[in-house]
């Protein structure tokens, strides 16, 4: 007994030196919400090639959708030494007691592109105008309408996402005009038309409309949702329509299922974050728009915050964000909406994405 217990001691006595021998100190850790969307793979690609210029050690680590992953990959990075925090919530709520975790630990906190809510532990928010982005989408879709009566889809992000209300909130303050004036009728969503007049909608109010027109940011849920109110609407209530589709992975699967409805005649839709897949469906004509949110931008601004903070500075903000306990420093940054006539130039010409990743370009 006393001899296996000795055993087990040598044993842990090695595996700690040699861990340790091989563990990399991390100054900077970044937990980013998932790999199943491409817009992640986007966040993790520049990270990749602005690390290599940034001059200090970082490390990526994916939640993969969970609240109680992104717990531990915190705490992993802490352990690890990590001075700086750059963090997108999975849940925005949730992700709170991850940010108390890394506050205490003497951590400064970022969070990166979704706000986490609820509590003070948050130093610093790098973000895109994500009202822009909804009004960007909104204003395609008025550009695109004439006449009255036509019919309008509505669909929105995830509730546990703070964006969502912001993307539904800038897309609200553009449509809602142009369907208290007749332009637009909504066909999908009971709550949306009950609120229908109001040009400023609670928070509260438009959590009822997004438990209606939620995707949860999911392919499958957007797709399912999609059928469900195409088989739930008459011919009368589909011709040419216009879908406010809240992100480009939700936008394919609900462009998808709106092309394949016979009654169908045309539709307009929208999306955001210019995944490669979606700016080839705009190229052929399957999605009308994007937003391109430049994240080598949203990655420069982390990375810069993180640097003015491993200095003993603090970094610029022009803007603050309530979280629901403080007002959180933040820097905003521009969106450009793309469509077939300036995808060329918005996105190849930019650098953003290679032309060899597309097919039908002229
Ligand atoms: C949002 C993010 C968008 C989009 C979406 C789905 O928070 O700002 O760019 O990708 O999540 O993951």
């Amino acid at each position: 007994m006393k001899k296996s217990i000795l055993w087990i001691l040598v044993l842990l006595f090695v595996f700690s030196v040699v861990s340790y021998s091989f563990a990399q100190p991390v100054e900077v850790g970044i937990v980013l919400p998932t790999k199943d969307e491409p817009r992640w793979i986007q966040d993790e690609a520049r990270f990749n090639e602005a690390l290599k210029t940034a001059g200090y050690s970082a490390e990526i680590l994916f939640s993969q959708g969970s609240s109680a992953r992104e717990k531990e990959n915190v705490e992993a990075l802490v352990t690890k030494g990590a001075k700086i925090l750059i963090i997108c919530p999975h849940d925005a709520t949730a992700a709170a007691a991850s940010a108390d975790e890394a506050k205490e630990a003497g951590l400064k906190v970022i969070s990166y592109d979704r706000l986490i809510l609820e509590t003070e532990s948050v130093d610093y928010y790098v973000t895109f105008d994500s009202i822009a982005v909804g009004e960007a989408q909104g204003q395609y879709l008025v550009d695109k309408a004439t006449g009255t009566g036509n019919p309008l889809y509505l669909y929105a992000g995830a509730a546990t996402d703070n964006n969502s209300f912001l993307f539904f909130e800038g897309a609200w303050n553009v449509l809602q005009p142009k369907i208290a004036d007749g332009t637009f009728v909504i066909k999908n969503s009971s709550k949306a038309i009950d609120l229908q007049d109001k040009a400023q909608l609670t928070r509260a109010e438009m959590g009822e409309i997004l438990g209606q027109i939620t995707t949860e940011w999911d392919f499958t849920t957007a797709k399912n949702l999609t059928e469900a109110n195409l088989t739930m609407a008459g011919p009368e209530d589909k011709g040419d329509v216009f879908i406010l589709a809240p992100n480009d992975g939700t936008s394919r699967a609900i462009s998808d299922a709106f092309a394949d409805d016979k009654d169908v005649t045309s539709y307009v839709s929208t999306g955001q974050d210019a995944e490669i897949p979606s700016i080839q469906y705009i190229i052929d004509g399957k999605q009308s728009m994007t937003v391109l949110k430049d994240v080598r931008t949203l990655v420069k601004d982390a990375s810069d915050a993180a640097v003015r903070y491993l200095e003993g500075g603090v970094p610029e903000a022009t803007h603050t964000y309530n979280n629901g306990r403080i007002d959180v420093p933040a820097k905003p940054s521009k969106v450009i909406a793309v469509d077939e006539s300036n995808v060329k130039e918005a996105i190849i010409d930019s650098g953003y994405w290679d032309a060899s990743e597309f097919t039908g370009l002229d």
